[in-house]
């Protein structure tokens, strides 16, 4: 069938889901809602980032998660965002590879993360958290995303790197940097920014893998990577990718959740009360944070030949974008899906981490730090108080706040 007709068969998305006004007004809800209720499955013709599908529901997005076969991650061939990348610049790392690629360089770093490491991260992180919260000016305003969030998060990145944690100012801006990419900064400029701050971050983390490289092999990720076959000979750009997946993917989107803890437990205080009646709730509130605040908007794939899904059919190589925010409040799946309940049953079904063989390879980490970070402001008796409305990320990629300023109170 030619283009057009097909075209003009296909539901069409009546708003653009990748305008950041959507995001940073917090008015994202109710347009999802409307197409899980009237077209779980559109198409987007235009918008500064091309043409896109929009998959919506919990179904369609595992559906799609679970064939990358048909739905390729490959950096190559699209990308693993809405963006299609910086300009000319290629950006190689795992997540945005298939098999065989993939699982071998996920085998790499996946053990960091296995049942044995993660009690002795959970008592790192636990003395992390403390520490910091035992510096925070209680009764006056501050950040929460500068004094929490942020430290918290990156702290854990450089355990996990085993490098000193004074430099989590220079893992955070070239974070900043490398989740920066979106349609209006795809600009000369901003290319050569990019590139400068990646050389920087690849200088620096050259000196530690060749460092590790004469010692023999440590439980830490830079020590894994270099003692590997799958990963010890990369190129300069793998290497750039993939430093900047790990630190992006570890510290954007747990420091989101951190922050919209706050928010939630503001929106329903009932919520703190019952976590501090039964503090066995809190893992499970962990989990009811992580669908509820959805940190990471979507994630995208490529088709990678003519196909159908539900009912439609989508020609090879156009974009398909897998809304998690959307599929995480899904009401055949999450009833009464906007309100956030630690006792939700099914909390731990959101799709917040993906699914399939991208699944976040950090997810137990991500939860331990949540579920500390919960347990220490209900030890200490504390209600963090939102002073105002906090700004919003201007982004349709990662969904979270660029500041929270907040007061703390005791409960009473
Ligand atoms: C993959 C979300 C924390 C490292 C992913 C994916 C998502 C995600 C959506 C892609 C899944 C897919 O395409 O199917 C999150 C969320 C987190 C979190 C919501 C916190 C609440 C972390 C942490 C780390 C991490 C703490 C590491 C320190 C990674 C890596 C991948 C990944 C390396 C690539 C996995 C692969 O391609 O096989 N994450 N993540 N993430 N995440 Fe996370």
């Amino acid at each position: 069938m030619a283009t057009e007709a097909l075209a003009a068969q296909r539901p069409l998305t009546p708003i653009d889901l990748s305008d950041n006004a959507l995001y940073t007004e917090n008015r994202w809800h109710a347009p999802f809602a409307e197409l899980r209720r009237t077209a779980p499955l559109s198409y987007r013709e235009d918008s500064p980032f091309g043409a896109y599908w929009s998959a919506v529901t919990y179904d369609l997005v595992q559906q799609i998660e679970l064939d990358w076969q048909t739905w390729t991650s490959a950096w190559d061939k699209g990308n693993i965002t809405i963006a299609d990348g910086v300009g000319e610049i290629d950006f190689p790392n795992f997540i945005a590879q298939d098999p065989p690629i993939h699982t071998a360089q996920r085998k790499v770093i996946s053990p960091a993360f296995a049942p044995s490491q993660m009690k002795t991260r959970e008592e790192q992180v636990r003395a992390r958290c403390a520490e910091l919260l035992d510096g925070l000016p209680v009764g006056e305003t501050f950040d929460w995303v500068e004094r929490v969030s942020i430290p918290q998060t990156l702290g854990m990145l450089l355990i996990l790197f085993d490098m000193p944690y004074d430099e989590w100012r220079d893992l955070k801006r070239w974070s900043d940097y490398a989740s920066a990419v979106s349609a209006d900064n795809l600009t000369d400029e901003f290319r050569a920014e990019f590139m400068e701050q990646m050389g920087q971050m690849l200088a620096r983390f050259d000196r530690e893998l060749e460092a590790r490289r004469e010692l023999p092999p440590t439980d830490d990720l830079l020590s894994r990577m270099v003692h590997s076959e799958a990963m010890g000979n990369m190129t300069p750009m793998e290497r750039i990718a993939n430093i900047a997946l790990l630190i992006v993917g570890g510290n954007d989107t747990t420091r989101n959740s951190m922050s919209g803890l706050v928010e939630a437990l503001d929106l329903y205080p009932d919520q703190l009360d019952l976590l501090h009646g039964d503090r066995a709730l809190i893992p499970n509130a962990a989990q009811e944070i992580i669908r509820w605040q959805s940190p990471v908007t979507h994630m995208r794939r490529t088709a990678t030949r003519d196909t159908e899904l539900a009912g439609q059919r989508i020609r090879e190589g156009e974009k398909m974008i897998m809304w998690y925010i959307s599929a995480n409040r899904d009401e055949s799946v999450f009833p009464d899906s906007d309100r956030f309940d630690v006792t939700r049953e099914n909390a731990r079904r959101h799709l917040s981490f993906g699914h399939g063989i991208h699944r976040c390879v950090g997810a137990r980490l991500a939860e331990i730090q949540i579920g500390t970070l919960i347990e220490e402001i209900v030890d200490r008796g504390w209600r963090i108080v939102p002073e105002g409305a906090p700004p919003r990320l201007p982004s349709p990629f990662l969904h979270g706040f660029t500041e929270m300023p907040v007061r703390i109170e005791k409960r009473r």
